[in-house]
């Protein structure tokens, strides 16, 4: 969703502005292109220099530095932005934005700018709690912003209280519901969609099990991909990877655990995509303690574990099942075999022997199956790309 979308940090000067810096990097990390504008005040907590590398983009901190004759820069700022992000928002810019005072770079671009507004407020507790400050924040809310709770927590006044500016992962979070909430052309807006990720584990004791070679990428660019679409994503995974942001993510071992939390958001689900690899089989027992080496050879008993994808065949009703084949031989032939067995909807089947294809890998190449359809080969390209043409042929079919 912050792919590509023109975002502009308006930093004014609180304790907070060192935050606000690691909230730009997330932001660059997200795919937003985003300019900074800093009060003199921020200017003296951090240096313009800090927001200037993070953005790659000189900041903006004096409202008559007018560098390019062809535009005023305030008004060429505010008709760039499509989400102003005001962090940490002091209550001298709360004040000023809810009474049209336009003094300085930022309260004047803000001024000028029609894009959605996203503010965060972070300040010692009475200053919150300051008559003035409530009334200007409900003037705020009236005008439609967004406005964020502030934490509660160890206030740099050395105190516990209400003040604190939340952390940037929440904030990123928060501009990115703002994106969804404000734009019209999202094909998966109000729609739920399920995903599996990760190779499940299956426990033998204590310190061992068996697992696959499976990352989970492919499951999370697919999990990604349907957020930037609008959707409500849920994404059980088996995965180490960092949690996406504007993502549930509800973390599993076993086939057993996967089973039981996909099967918790199953009826809700518009779309489900099972990109796990979820273990065939697992130890018929599982020790409590450690087992200890002995002089003989061992065998482990393994018991076939639920077929996750079978089960959700029978039981969907409105949703659009996707599942994955990994296959080192005779791909699409395996492929059509699964999709039929599963009542799948869609199969997505990759030939994992290929050196740029499969686990692990940041890349992949597929062939899409559905019934009735000719398959579809994508050919080699990044696990993003791919996770986009996936929910493309999806959507399309489901005519949402
Ligand atoms: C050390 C220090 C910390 C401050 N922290 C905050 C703060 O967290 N929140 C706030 O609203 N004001 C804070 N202030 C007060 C603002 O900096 C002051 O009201 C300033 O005029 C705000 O200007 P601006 O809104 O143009 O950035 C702080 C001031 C100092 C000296």
């Amino acid at each position: 969703m912050l792919t590509g979308k023109h975002v502009t940090v308006f930093v004014t000067g609180g304790i907070a502005v060192y935050k606000a810096a690691d909230l730009v990097r997330k932001f660059i990390k997200a795919g937003a292109i985003v300019r900074v504008a800093m009060t003199e005040s921020a200017t003296k907590f951090v240096q313009p220099l800090t927001f200037q590398i993070l953005s790659r983009h000189e900041v903006y901190t004096d409202t008559f530095d007018e560098k390019d004759p062809n535009n005023v820069s305030h008004i060429h700022l505010a008709d760039w932005t499509e989400l102003a992000v005001v962090v940490p928002a002091t209550s001298n810019i709360l004040a000023k934005m809810a009474h049209g005072i336009a003094d300085n770079m930022v309260s004047t671009t803000l001024m000028a700018t029609t894009a959605p507004r996203l503010i965060v407020p972070a300040m010692n507790q009475n200053m919150l709690e300051n008559l003035a400050t409530q009334a200007n924040l409900e003037t705020l809310r009236s005008f439609g912003y967004t406005i964020m709770e502030p934490d509660t927590g160890f206030l740099a006044e050395g105190y516990e209280g209400k003040g604190r500016m939340p952390e940037p992962d929440k904030i990123a979070e928060a501009a990115h519901q703002l994106l969804i909430k404000t734009s019209s052309d999202l094909p998966l807006k109000g729609k739920n969609v399920l995903v599996s990720a990760g190779g499940t584990i299956e426990r033998i004791d204590p310190v061992r099990y068996i697992t696959n070679d499976s990352s989970g990428k492919m499951g999370y660019r697919l999990a990604e991909a349907a957020r930037d679409l609008g959707a409500m994503v849920t994404l059980v995974s088996a995965s180490k990877l960092e949690h996406p942001f504007g993502v549930t993510v509800k973390e599993v071992q076993s086939a057993r655990e996967m089973q039981a939390e996909l099967m918790a958001s199953f009826d809700e689900a518009n779309i489900v995509i099972m990109a796990a690899a979820v273990s065939d089989y697992r130890p018929v027992n599982q020790a409590d303690r450690k087992m200890k080496k002995t002089d003989t050879d061992i065998q482990i008993n393994l018991e076939e574990n639920p077929d996750i994808l079978a089960t959700m065949g029978q039981l969907k009703n409105k949703q659009f099942l996707i599942g994955f084949a990994a296959e080192t031989n005779d791909v699409e032939k395996y492929a059509l075999d699964k999709l039929k067995r599963k009542q799948a909807d869609m199969i997505v089947a990759n030939d994992v022997s290929k050196a740029d294809a499969g686990f692990n890998k940041d890349t992949n190449e597929v062939i899409i199956i559905q019934p009735n359809h000719k398959p579809i080969h994508i050919d080699t390209d990044t696990k993003e790309a791919i996770a986009k043409e996936i929910l493309q042929i999806a959507i399309n079919n489901l005519k949402l």
